[in-house]
């Protein structure tokens, strides 16, 4: 763990938020407002949540029973009303509030009072299935407007919406299927992916064959001349809707009502649902979108994110909606057409607000300044950047090509908390590649394995005390929730390796467990490994993650075959297709190494740890446990 942070090259740089931007910025001293808000946090958690619309009021802001939280006790309010119903009831009404670009250049536009009419059709259609408050609905969508409607109509009515990204295969979309026995799977015929069309029907249709809750399967249709739906349980998106009232009154819930299940992946070969509920999570997304992208009405706000992720869910969909905000979300990849296709939306719409990621800043890094050189991208105020370490050089770049000075907010969050915790607000000094400080009310440091606070140096990534949108478990699994609290006596482990520098800057350094990051994915290596083992010829596998020069890191897998299996060019292509078909395209291990044995301890358990220094040349610490 020491050498990953003595690797960490620091520019030493420090930019000051522009004098202009600061003055009309929300907070305009954070250290005057992070001392006051940490000094009495359910205060500060209190007067936010004020801000927003609740049906009855809370008699307790926060019950900590440790590690179990509940916030807003009493309260009753409900997040899509918030999203909406407010807007629509202020002169927010016909404003803009979704613009969706597709791949192939199609354009739709909802303001508030259109998407409102959209989510209380979809609410009603979902009621008249007979489906109830607290029943899981999975949607399994490509990025397209439906699957903000259908978030939004779950929330409004009470059921749990369960998002499971497109390009996971029929056996991932089982599982969580299974896990979250849902009743509906909202699908769609297809998606787009540079040009290329990919079914999604028949991933559904193959991951339902044994999911016994499923009852209905909706199905939105893009393809003019698209497959008929066959069986009775089939239903058209369109005809569901059609003649559906456009008012459903939103259900007042109690702030603890479970609002979404969505899976990540851990240590372990099962993924875990994470549970996020409608109060706290509401809370947390609403501000942290407000204070770190300083969200204003005049603002176009641009999130990259898929909603099948956490980003899409807390920064496309809930934060910037609870904030009556204008969003731009787009279809496809940031280089087709070709590489412009980003800057071009930028100047297009004129996004003022631009969130993206360190793998895709990258990329169009690769293909040269040129592309970003030839649109106006003079519209833009403030940028982001989620869900792996930047490197100070895409930093700099991201910085540059925009500009140079518009601040770069490096969030750093999880699926499990819900909405950013360390990231910078336009008026904090950044250091490129750090994600500066906590955010107002969160108490985040680096402490090392027994929990003792480092003044300056690495170790371990914790939070301190609850915060209202984080997990409240894990679906089915609430052993696995405590974990999160055990690790490390008396705080939240992340499960990141963090250094902190002389002013008190976090620099997040990566993973400390067995998960790794491509292209900010999350990909648990026992899931890797365990779809490899099921393949006929494996007898053993192991996974570590590789640094990749755009994605951050890359998968590569050092398999054992069954006697009588030889390694061919064609067998590596094979194994890498089986993990395509039990997992998705993100899980491919881009390097596969057939080996006669794997580094053990004596008790049996792979040393990936050991796999990984060779691999990198590194020295691989105590291997005093190692059998051979
Ligand atoms: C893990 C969480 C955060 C939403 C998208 C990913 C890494 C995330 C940063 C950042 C360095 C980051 C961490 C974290 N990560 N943001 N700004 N700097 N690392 O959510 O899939 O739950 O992954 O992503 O390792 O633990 P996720």
């Amino acid at each position: 763990m020491e050498e990953n942070i003595e690797t960490l090259q620091k520019s030493g740089r420090v930019i000051h938020p522009p004098a202009e931007l600061k003055a009309q910025a929300y907070i305009q001293d954070y250290d005057k407002a992070y001392k006051e808000s940490i000094a009495d946090p359910e205060k500060f958690w209190d007067g936010i949540a004020k801000e927003l619309h609740w049906f009855s009021p809370w008699h307790t802001i926060l019950e900590w029973n440790y590690p179990w939280a509940k916030w807003f006790l009493g309260g009753t309010c409900n997040i899509s009303y918030n999203c909406l119903d407010r807007h629509v009831q202020s002169p927010r009404k016909n404003k803009v509030a979704v613009i969706w670009v597709g791949e192939n250049g199609e354009e739709r536009i909802f303001t508030y009072a259109e998407l409102y009419r959209q989510v209380n059709k979809c609410a009603n259609a979902l009621k008249s299935l007979g489906l109830q408050k607290g029943d899981r609905v999975t949607i399994y969508l490509p990025k397209i407007p439906e699957q903000i409607v259908a978030m939004l109509a779950c929330a409004r009515i009470g059921l749990i919406h369960s998002v499971i990204y497109s390009g996971f295969s029929a056996p991932a979309l089982k599982s969580r299927i299974l896990d979250a026995e849902s009743k509906l799977v909202i699908t769609a015929d297809v998606g787009y992916d540079r040009a290329k069309t990919i079914a999604l029907k028949p991933v559904v249709d193959e991951a339902i064959a044994d999911c016994p809750t499923v009852e209905k399967v909706v199905v939105v249709r893009r393809e003019k001349n698209g497959p008929a739906l066959s069986s009775d349980k089939e239903i058209d998106w369109e005809d569901w809707l059609t003649g559906q009232s456009t008012s459903c009154e939103a259900l007042q819930l109690d702030s603890e009502t479970p609002l979404y299940i969505l899976y990540t992946s851990g240590t372990t070969g099962k993924p875990k649902g994470v549970v996020h509920v409608h109060g706290g999570y509401m809370v947390g997304t609403y501000i942290t979108t407000k204070y770190v992208f300083d969200l204003k009405d005049e603002d176009v706000y641009f999130c990259v994110a898929d909603p099948g992720w956490v980003t899409g869910h807390s920064y496309i969909v809930y934060g910037p909606l609870l904030n009556g905000g204008t969003i731009l979300t787009a279809e496809g990849k940031p280089d087709y057409p070709n590489p412009g296709r980003w800057w071009d939306l930028i100047e297009r719409y004129g996004v003022s607000i631009f969130y993206t990621t360190p793998t895709a800043i990258r990329l169009l890094m690769k293909y040269g300044e040129e592309w970003p050189g030839k649109y106006d991208l003079s519209s833009l105020r403030i940028l982001g950047s989620v869900g792996e370490p930047i490197n100070p050089e895409a930093w700099e770049w991201f910085y540059r090509v925009t500009g140079s000075s518009k601040p770069i907010m490096d969030t750093w969050w999880q699926t499990e908390t819900g909405s950013i915790l360390v990231t910078p607000l336009p008026c904090v000094p950044l250091k490129p590649g750090s994600a500066t400080r906590p955010f107002l009310g969160i108490e985040a440091d680096v402490v090392d394995r027994e929990g003792k606070s480092i003044a300056q140096g690495g170790g371990f990534a914790v939070i301190k005390k609850p915060w209202p949108s984080m997990m409240r478990t894990i679906h089915n699994d609430p052993d696995r929730y405590l974990l999160y609290w055990n690790t490390i006596p008396g705080c939240y482990t992340a499960g990141d390796v963090c250094h902190k520098d002389e002013d008190g800057y976090l620099w997040f350094m990566g993973r400390a467990d067995d998960v790794v990051k491509v292209a900010g994915n999350r990909i648990g290596t026992a899931e890797v490994e365990s779809a490899l083992v099921s393949h006929e010829a494996v007898v053993e596998a192991a996974v570590i993650g590789k640094p990749h020069k755009t994605a951050g890191e890359m998968i590569k897998a050092f398999v054992i075959l069954k006697q009588g299996h030889t390694e061919t060019p064609d067998m590596i292509k094979h194994l890498q297709d089986h993990v395509l078909q039990e997992l998705g395209k993100i899980a491919v291990p881009k390097e596969v190494e057939i080996v006669s044995s794997l580094p053990k301890t004596r008790s049996g358990k792979i040393m990936r740890r050991v796999l990984k220094a060779k691999e990198l040349g590194q020295d691989p610490g105590d291997i005093s446990t190692l059998d051979e």
